[in-house]
């Protein structure tokens, strides 16, 4: 069900329509209060708390929490992890984004089944907790500044593979993600598309996730973000925390070095 539009969003609408393209500057200001406006309460919060809940919770087959996860950063450490992520995992041997890296440790530790997870629809039963996990993970590294390795072979593979899936056109309109994200001041409705070749888009864009979003009044991880631009490239959908999907953040996230993280934002 759509929610009722925000007090905001109507005279936003009712200001913007009629505003031609010379006019652009007002219709920027007014997605510019608009937005100011959402800051006040962003309700990732209640995603944060239950993340953090999940962290030490005792759960799944072996009853075990994730306390002992390492994120990159060794066991337990959670500050700073997604500022270095995607980054190349030992013990699996990928390079892995958080949320992959939740499904590894949900599995290892916890005995969850991380084939079934990444299977589940986004929006139920386990999809829920992770996004949750990464809600709070994200949170506790805001304001940090963006620095992934791209030390390990793998991880500069990562990154060429992403830069190439970014600029790969293809499907019913020929889009790549450059057709909307490749150049400065595209936009698509009320949401900016930030250029996402380049700092500070990337900053914008990839610094942002997981991010509550206030037109379907859910909370989204990279993945689901991810997922959705395929859709909106008209392509098929990736498996949830496969290579591409994770080869295209290594690429935007390298990008994004020194930016700083503001997730979880609040996105229209
Ligand atoms: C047809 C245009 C289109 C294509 C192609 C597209 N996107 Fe998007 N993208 C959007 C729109 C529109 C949004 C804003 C989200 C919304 O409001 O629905 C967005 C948002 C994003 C964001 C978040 C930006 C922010 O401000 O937080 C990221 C990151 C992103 N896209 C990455 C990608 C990647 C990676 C690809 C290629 C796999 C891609 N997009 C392909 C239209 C597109």
């Amino acid at each position: 069900m759509r929610k009722s539009l925000p007090f905001a969003a109507l005279v936003l609408i009712g200001s913007a329509t009629p505003l031609a393209w010379g006019q652009k500057d007002a219709s920027v200001q007014s997605i510019e209060a608009y937005r100011a406006m959402l800051q006040d309460g962003n309700p990732a919060e209640l995603f944060e708390a239950k993340g953090e809940g999940l962290w030490s919770q005792k759960r799944g087959p072996k009853n075990v929490s994730l306390e002992k996860c390492d994120l990159g950063k060794g066991p337990g450490v959670v500050k700073g992890a997604i500022l270095e992520l995607p980054r190349f995992f030992e013990d699996t041997g990928r390079v892995q984004d958080l949320e992959s890296r939740l499904l590894t440790c949900m599995e290892t530790l916890q005995g969850l089944d991380a084939k079934a997870i990444a299977e589940t629809p986004f929006g139920r039963g386990e999809q829920n907790n992770v996004t949750a996990l990464a809600t709070w993970i994200a949170a506790e590294s805001k304001g940090g500044r963006f620095n992934l390795p791209q030390t390990h072979p793998q991880e500069r593979i990562s990154f060429e593979v992403g830069k190439r899936l970014f600029f790969l056109r293809g499907g019913p309109h020929d889009f790549s993600c450059a057709s909307c994200h490749g150049e400065d001041n595209k936009r698509i409705r009320l949401q900016d598309l930030p250029n996402l070749t380049k700092n500070p888009g990337d900053g914008v864009g990839f610094a942002a996730w997981p991010a509550y979003r206030v037109s379907n009044g859910q909370m989204w991880g990279m993945q689901q973000r991810m997922n959705d631009c395929f859709r909106q490239q008209r392509f098929p959908y990736p498996g949830f925390a496969s290579d591409a999907t994770i080869a295209i953040q290594t690429f935007l996230g390298v990008n994004s070095k020194g930016s700083a993280s503001v997730a979880p934002a609040i996105k229209r």
